[in-house]
């Protein structure tokens, strides 16, 4: 496959946290990626602000650091390390102060794009916005990128959208959710729009249920101290599964335009019924041979919040009416695994002599490791012997079928960083997106803290909790297997 790499139009951006963990682990290495591919047009400028006392130099030699970290040696070369060098420079900027600002202003050049990544609490979204009008820094065009916790519920996340229309128009906010910067989550979208196949059979009809999965083997891990404050309904299912259960579920849009696919997410968040706790299972790992127990790992002895989730939902429109979607995720578990499954019923009539569940299709939709889909199809047993069934997968891994390039596909912050600087908001979420999901999330959460509900200890290295099982049994269905 010839590879398309549109370079963008030279930018300035800059990094607000652009000496911490995310700007280090992920946003200068993908920027790092699109230089070398020729993405990221030599003139474009990265500019880091922090608190520290550095000077370009200082910076250079940190983010040098920090690309050789995470670009794999033999795309890190010295070569076209000191070539991205160049387009690296640094400001100290007091984000609470008036101190360093002016000088941000200017290292700025007029006439190119503009973007501001405000990686940082978003406790400082207002002081950052504002100064940043104040002082005349940022155009009316200039790009405001912010990070996720996009607020901790309804009320939060509405003064951060408050606080950032005070000074930005909604055009120019990109809200990210690294989930929709995955190849296979845009995947999803072709497979759905672009093939006939598949549309007419996506509905309560031929749809038994859906299950989305993420699954991580890693603990809390040195976020302790965020997460036991967020757990995981906040820290993945009201933003990352939210967004994968709206692409598989979500109308057609009338085009691949940023409003017209975030109207439509918009209304599958709308739709959805609240869940009662009786469908909802919450977990916390425990301690394992080798590794600590959550509790141990947020340094919180008697924390209740979750690590693990597993919920039932329905979404009440005439699409999916009956349709059960069933989510899960947590983190210490056996395998490392994102998927979406379309399980679709049974044959009205089975003509052969089958045991039940034979002949009900399955498509999975593996976001990663390993991007690809597969479909299950029931055929017959090769050889003599009568009319035997079994099931069988079509197997599509996409790196084995679309080959190298494939395999080594932008990460998530790449494309959407890109993205950001082509003015394109397809895969960032609204304002009025991310307050629905909160006021989906917000009463279930306040339901189960009423109740004082306790999460269920969970062996590290398992499927979870077993009252997940039993959630899917009670309705006659089973979890796909956690393997990868
Ligand atoms: C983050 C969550 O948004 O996503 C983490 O805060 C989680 O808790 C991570 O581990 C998972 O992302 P990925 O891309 O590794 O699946």
């Amino acid at each position: 496959m010839a590879s398309r790499v549109i370079p963008v139009e030279p930018f300035d951006l800059v990094i607000f946290g652009g000496t911490g963990d995310l700007a280090q682990r992920k946003i200068l290495p993908s920027l790092f990626r699109r230089f070398i591919e020729g993405q990221m047009p030599p003139e474009a400028r990265i500019i880091g602000a922090a608190r520290s006392a550095l000077d370009d130099r200082g910076y250079r030699e940190m983010v040098a650091e920090a690309v050789r970290a995470h670009v794999s040696p033999h795309r890190c070369t010295e070569k076209n390390l000191a070539a991205f060098l160049k387009t690296i420079f640094y400001v100290p900027v007091d984000a609470r102060g008036e101190t360093g600002w002016e000088a941000l202003k200017a290292r700025m050049r007029p006439g190119v794009v503009q973007a501001f990544y405000f990686s940082v609490g978003p406790g400082l979204f207002g002081d950052l916005a504002q100064r940043l009008k104040s002082h005349a820094i940022a155009g009316e065009t200039a790009r405001i990128v912010v990070e996720k916790p996009f607020g901790h519920d309804l009320a939060s996340a509405r003064a951060l959208n408050a606080t950032l229309a005070a000074h930005f128009r909604e055009q120019y906010i990109y809200r990210i959710d690294h989930y929709l910067g995955k190849e296979t989550v845009q995947n999803l979208m072709a497979l759905r729009f672009g093939n006939m196949l598949f549309e007419p059979l996506w509905n309560a009809q031929y749809v038994d249920h859906v299950q989305i999965t993420v699954a991580e083997t890693v603990g809390v891990g040195g976020r302790g101290s965020y997460y036991d404050h967020a757990g995981a309904m906040r820290d993945m299912v009201q933003n990352h599964l939210m967004q994968l259960l709206c692409l598989t579920a979500m109308e057609p849009p009338s085009k691949f335009d940023p409003d017209a696919v975030r109207d439509e997410k918009l209304k599958v968040i709308r739709a959805l019924k609240h869940v009662e706790l009786p469908e909802i299972v919450r977990g916390q790992y425990l301690a394992g041979p080798d590794t600590p127990s959550y509790r141990e790992d947020v340094d919180n002895p008697d924390s209740t919040t979750e690590s693990y989730i597993a919920l039932k939902l329905e979404i009440a429109n005439w699409r999916w009416n009956g349709t059960p979607f069933y989510l899960r995720t947590g983190k210490r578990l056996k395998a490392r695994l994102s998927e979406i499954v379309i399980q679709f019923k049974e044959p009205p009539h089975s003509i052969f002599d089958s045991p039940p569940g034979q002949g009900a299709n399955e498509l999975s939709i593996r976001l990663q490791p390993d991007e690809g889909m597969d479909l299950k199809v029931t055929i017959k047993e090769p050889g003599p012997g009568g009319m035997r069934l079994i099931d069988v997968p079509l197997d599509m891994t996409f790196a084995e079928a679309l080959g190298e390039e494939v395999a080594d596909a932008p990460d998530a912050y790449e494309r959407l960083i890109m993205d950001v600087i082509r003015g394109n908001q397809t895969l960032f979420m609204r304002g009025d997106e991310v307050e629905a999901a909160w006021a989906w999330t917000d009463p279930i959460i306040a339901e189960w803290e009423a109740r004082d509900q306790r999460p269920l200890g969970y062996e590290p290295g398992s499927t979870g909790p077993e009252e997940a099982a039993i959630l899917m049994h009670r309705d006659g269905r089973r979890w796909r297997e956690l393997k990868t």
